[in-house]
């Protein structure tokens, strides 16, 4: 396996070097694994003034899958590397989609009074929507100001990313899918993401469909998050309803992510949800859970998938008995998650 790593900033290098050494022991012989660091992130950023450098693309392309631990600083001015970097990434490599899995694990308290069963998934179009970057400003500083941020919408981007949704329903025992939007304002891509759904629900008689306005889907997933199995939904959307799913299953320090080019023609890149949190950095306070499931999830991605189930109830059983009041330091969980696996 040929893997990028991007340790990143703050608690990013702290974070990865757990996750690799978790690779390391499910790995069956090192020679099978070829690592490359890749320094992008606001340090390499200060010192030269390169966000990605495209040759640092180039390279990219040469793996298998990346590996991200996140990148930001409070000295970076902001969007510089979301979009400079991160967004432009996904573009690049065409990760058009965005999976973040929300489990309630055993033994992990969630903020909600009534614990229910919560395991979900969202498939959330990674590459379209207002983030596409189609829009400006005229008449800047003045009165009179315009600001534009077009959502794109494209059948061809709807269609691969409701088929990966769909596909993924068909392998999950409840086999069900929820559109969520804004069908009955945002009326033009509405109708195309609806019509999409319901010619995929056509091709799957085996899976059942749902759709939710995605203001209601926020109530649902506070009052009723078990409802939920595969959740497909549209860039800005996706990017507010995962947050509120990782919130209701235990935390950011638990949320992992895939950015996906499903034809597999690029590779995917593998990060947690959170990102460089330079409040705890280099304080050895930072859980890297969120971390090893981004490992498993690439691993699955790659085909290893007894590997990545190995990774999965290694954390199960460390979250079912951890202390949560203390779960213990960066390097320790890491250790124990090592171990265990
Ligand atoms: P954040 O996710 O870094 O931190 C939010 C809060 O969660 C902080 O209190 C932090 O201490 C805590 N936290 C985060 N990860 C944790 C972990 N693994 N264990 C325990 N606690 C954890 O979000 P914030 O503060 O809004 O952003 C900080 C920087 O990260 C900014 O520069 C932002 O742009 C960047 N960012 C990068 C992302 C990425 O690389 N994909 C994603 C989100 C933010
Ligand atoms: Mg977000």
């Amino acid at each position: 396996m040929r893997l990028a790593v991007i340790p990143g900033d703050g608690i990013g290098p702290e974070v990865v070097t757990e996750a690799l050494k978790v690779l390391a022991e499910v790995t069956p012989a090192a020679s099978d694994l070829d690592i490359t660091n890749y320094d992008l992130g606001a340090a390499r950023w200060h010192s030269t003034g390169e966000l990605l450098p495209e040759s640092v693309i180039g390279e990219l392309r040469q793996h298998d899958a990346i590996l991200l631990g996140a990148v930001g600083d409070p000295s970076v001015p902001s969007g510089i590397l979301e979009r400079g970097l991160l967004l432009r990434l996904r573009f690049e490599l065409d990760h058009h989609v965005n999976l973040r899995p929300a489990r309630l694990y055993p033994g992990v308290q969630g903020p909600l009074a009534t614990q229910s069963e919560i395991d979900m998934v969202v498939v959330r179009e990674g590459t379209e929507g207002p983030y596409a970057g189609n829009g400006g400003i005229l008449r800047k500083d003045t009165e009179h100001e315009i600001a534009t941020e077009v959502s794109l919408n494209t059948a061809f981007g709807i269609k691969r990313v409701v088929a990966d949704a769909f596909a993924r329903a068909q392998q999950r025992p409840r086999k069900h899918v929820t559109l969520v939007h804004k069908t009955n304002v945002l009326e033009h891509a509405g109708s195309l993401w609806s019509r999409v759904v319901e010619e995929a629900s056509m091709r799957h008689p085996d899976v059942t469909v749902d759709y939710l306005h995605v203001d209601a889907a926020t109530i649902h997933l506070v009052t009723d998050p078990s409802r939920f199995d595969v959740v497909v939904t549209d860039n800005l959307f996706g990017d507010i309803i995962t947050d509120i799913a990782a919130a209701v299953t235990g935390g950011i320090g638990l949320a992992a992510s895939g950015n996906l080019d499903v034809t597999r023609a690029n590779p995917s890149m593998f990060e947690p949800v959170h990102g460089s949190a330079p409040d705890i950095a280099g304080q050895g306070a930072a859980d890297p859970t969120a971390t090893v499931l981004s490992l498993s999830l690439l691993l699955d991605h790659l085909g290893h998938t007894e590997a990545a189930r190995r990774i999965e109830a290694s954390v199960a059983f460390d979250l079912a008995t951890r202390d949560h009041s203390s779960p213990g330091a960066t390097q320790a969980i890491g250790d124990r998650l090592a171990a265990l696996v």
